[in-house]
């Protein structure tokens, strides 16, 4: 069985409440249920993870690859644009990483419209709301399912 793990960052966790114009007005827990159900349907073990502080983070990339995860979807949120650190991380690991977004950061605020992170992820899925999640899942378990 493959085991994903689902990492969000800083302000995440006010999904619902935080500027839902943007980030639409699904909590991180209704994404978190949507994502289940998918899961459940591919037969792929998945574990949550969220914090709003940097280093945790990064020991939830460490420890992914610890405890032998197959895959990792990240949406680092603000630290998308700036942390070295984060992306240091995923790159330690090498375990194939989707870098998700709800909002399209690309049609945004200047800053946001570069990731220092994606550029070490399998690749990066930005505006399709809980969508982005879904489809990171999808593209994880096709290619993991090739090369097994
Ligand atoms: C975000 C986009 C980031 O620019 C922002 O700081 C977030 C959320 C998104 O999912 O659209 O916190 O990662």
């Amino acid at each position: 069985m493959l085991k994903i793990r689902v990492i969000n960052g800083p302000n995440l966790n006010m999904l619902g409440v935080r500027e839902p114009e943007i980030y639409g007005k699904q909590t991180l827990n209704d994404i978190e249920d949507l994502l289940r159900i998918e899961a459940q349907a591919l037969d792929i073990q998945l574990d949550f993870f969220q914090s709003n502080h940097e280093g945790e983070i990064i020991d939830s990339i460490h420890g992914a690859y610890m405890e032998n995860f197959d895959g990792l979807i990240i949406n680092p949120g603000a630290y998308t644009h700036y942390s070295y650190a984060i992306r240091d991380a995923v790159s330690s690991v090498k375990i194939p990483c989707i870098e998700v977004h709800l909002s399209n950061i690309y049609v945004r605020d200047e800053f946001r419209k570069n990731s220092v992170v994606a550029p070490v992820c399998t690749g990066q899925i930005s505006g399709f709301g809980s969508d982005s999640y879904i489809a990171a899942l999808y593209v994880l378990y096709r290619r993991l399912n090739k090369k097994s």
